[in-house]
């Protein structure tokens, strides 16, 4: 990679050209972002009025963050539909134009494109057949999809008669699939025959079925006809989708909901336990990210739009669907992988589709970087006017390489910060206002008022690092875990009372930019995807010939953490290779591919204090091969398990 260190950005001033394109140049963010702190009530008041209200709300802002009373109310006595938002408003004016770009995994499948008159009919006919399967406001649809517009489809259909939807990632097994159903009692399932990612094929029919071996009460399951091939069927249960869309009406009036109704459940890992349903709810979240949308991503009318995302994870809720439809625009949906038939295809479909803004994750720039310029340079590219990053930390080497190879220094890099519970960004440039610093997601969005805190929950002011919080509530954050309130609160509002944590590390500069350092508690960031190290030991302990497990992350070159897993075996039980092998398909199996294990050392013993409590940082440490500096060990009550597993430490540089 010797070739980008050249390249060298410390910081970058807003060109004129970004300026004069752009919603909002550095006076208009400083103007308005005093006065949204300010005076919440009359800016959110006023930022409402982007979205069509059946009723319109007379109060903003109903929210207290204090301990443990949390309670987060926005726009609370008004009345909309989001699908009516992001859908039939548009039909006037845009009925004919597109608003879904549907690219195929297989680049000699022809595209779709889906006009706002097409995906008003979808939706309507889906939004029936759910009502004639007996869905009913409130009740919840699980939906478990590829990246074809069905999902696109279904989320809307749910949004319109009043259904709360929770997404599973496609790439989760069935246990994983099980869990979710079972933990917000849904009853419908909305599914495929199979997914298909990178010229393969996911069996997502199949592992419904033995999700639903669990789950005795689900009483439908729709699948949608993708690849056409065969899949196990369950007669009064199983409906395809197709011939019940076929037969439905293609009108479907709008369920009026509340805006503190909930739109959708998605589930996300923390340090501890099962993952929680982060709730989001309807007029708040809609606003947000439309909102966001359009400042972030400064979307003007006509833009091609792709963010890179799967609609099984929160980036795919709101800038894939509900952002870029709320805003009338042109989104584009990607079946494949960046590498699949090689590593030119993103910006194959990018050329393709004349793509103006494209959004991806660090994860997938590093990969590409790695596959060398040469799959760069036989594009052309010349569409593209901004780039955007999430997911995490994006080191400067692929900002830089981001910057000039790919943008070929004509686009603005957005570094978004943001999680499933914040519902849409909340740390990042906007493109015609804020210099850029690679690395850095710079400043706050309008409303949102970080703070870093030490360990005791003091803020600090000017230069600082510690733990990032939030001050006080933005319109699209989470309202609450699904059933289970407390834990909300427990979760978010105990470390620092008053106060959002973030579960982050930051670093604030001289300028007042934020630096995320990334999860300063027991979750990972593997290759962008959200994982508690918890749930992998559990995977592991659930195994016949495991006795302990501790996860830990530890820093990899590609997927930003890897997962590293100390292995105690049940005592008669051998380590070896085929072992490790066992393992890893074992936890494959019970979450999912994205938590395969990238290092397995089997120990003897794992370095625990007196009263049983394994001391993670020492793990961290041996994991980072970082052994030399093990830190105080003395109050290990066996000293002697360092020795062996500094000794058969994986991850030797
Ligand atoms: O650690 C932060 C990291 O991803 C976490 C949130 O993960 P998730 O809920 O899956 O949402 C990902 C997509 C919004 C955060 O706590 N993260 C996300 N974006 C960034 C980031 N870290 C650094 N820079 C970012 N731009």
């Amino acid at each position: 990679m010797s070739e980008h260190k050249t390249y060298k950005v410390e910081t970058l001033k807003v060109p004129k050209a970004w300026k004069e394109n752009a919603f909002i140049d550095k006076d208009k963010y400083e103007k308005l972002y005093e006065k949204s702190v300010e005076k919440p009530d009359k800016f959110w008041g006023k930022e409402g009025e982007r979205l069509d209200w059946i009723k319109p709300y007379t109060r903003v802002k109903n929210t207290t963050f204090e301990f443990p009373n949390v309670s987060i109310k926005w726009f609370e006595d008004g009345t909309l539909n989001v699908a009516a938002n992001c859908v039939d408003r548009h039909l006037k004016k845009r009925g004919k134009q597109t608003a879904i770009i549907w690219e195929p995994d297989d680049p000699k499948t022809p595209a779709k494109h889906i006009t706002y008159r097409e995906l008003y009919d979808n939706v309507c006919r889906l939004a029936n057949v759910l009502k004639a399967q007996g869905v009913k406001k409130g009740d919840r649809v699980t939906i478990y999809l590829p990246m074809i517009p069905e999902p696109a489809y279904a989320m809307l259909a749910c949004a319109r008669i009043g259904a709360v939807h929770s997404i599973v990632f496609g790439g989760f097994s069935p246990d994983a699939l099980a869990g979710r159903i079972e933990d917000c009692k849904s009853e419908f399932v909305i599914t495929a025959d199979e997914g298909l990612r990178g010229g393969r094929k996911i069996p997502l029919k199949a592992n419904t079925d033995t999700a639903l071996q669990k789950n005795g009460h689900v009483k439908t399951v729709l699948v949608v006809r993708h690849t056409g091939g065969t899949v196990p069927w369950t007669d009064g249960r199983d409906v395809w989708l197709d011939e019940a869309m076929a037969g439905a009406e293609a009108e479907c009036p709008p369920e009026e909901m509340n805006a503190e109704d909930p739109l959708f459940i998605l589930y996300t890992s923390g340090s501890t336990g099962k993952p929680k349903g982060v709730l989001h709810t309807t007029g708040g979240y809609l606003v947000y990210a439309a909102m966001t949308h359009q400042y972030v991503f400064d979307y003007h009318d006509g833009d091609v739009y792709w963010c890179t995302a799967d609609v099984g994870w929160v980036t795919g809720h709101s800038y894939i669907v509900y952002g870029p439809l709320a805003n009338g625009a042109i989104t584009l949906m990607f079946e494949g992988v960046p590498n699949y038939p090689d590593a030119s295809r993103f910006w194959q479909v990018v050329d393709k589709h004349k793509v103006n803004i494209f959004y991806t994750a660090p994860t997938a720039i590093r990969a590409l970087m790695g596959a060398g310029n040469e799959h760069v340079k036989n594009t052309s590219r010349k569409s593209l006017r901004l780039l955007g990053s999430v997911g995490e930390p994006i080191n400067p080497e692929a900002w830089e390489w981001y910057y000039h190879v790919i943008g070929e220094k004509r686009c603005p890099i957005v570094d978004t910060w943001w999680q499933t519970e914040t519902g849409g960004i909340l740390i990042t440039p906007l493109p015609g206002a804020t210099k850029l610093k690679p690395g850095s997601a710079t400043l706050p969005f309008f409303g949102v008022q970080p703070a870093i805190v030490d360990a005791d929950g003091n803020i600090l002011e000017g230069e600082a690092a510690g733990n990032l919080v939030i001050l006080d509530a933005w319109p699209g954050m989470m309202r609450t875990v699904y059933g289970d309130h407390q834990r909300f609160v427990e979760t978010y509002f105990s470390a620092y009372k008053g106060k959002y944590f973030t579960g982050d590390g930051c670093r604030r500069d001289a300028d007042g930019y934020y630096w995320i350092t990334g999860r300063v508690d027991d979750v990972i960031n593997v290759s962008g995807h959200r994982m508690g190290t918890a749930e992998v030991e559990s995977a592991l302990v659930a195994h016949p010939k495991v006795s302990e497990a501790a996860v830990v992350g530890y820093p990899h070159d590609i997927k930003g953490q890897g997962i590293y897993c100390y292995v105690t075996l049940m005592s008669g039980e051998e380590g070896s290779d085929a072992l490790k092998k066992e393992l890893r398909d074992w936890v494959r199996n019970e979450i999912g591919p994205i938590a395969s294990p990238d290092q397995i050392q089997f120990a003897p013993g794992l370095p625990k204090t007196r009263s049983g409590k394994i001391m993670r940082r020492i793990l961290r440490k041996i994991a980072e091969d970082e052994f030399g500096n093990l830190g105080d060990t003395s109050t290990l009550a066996d000293p002697g398990v360092v020795t062996d597993l500094v000794e058969n430490r994986q991850n030797r540089r």
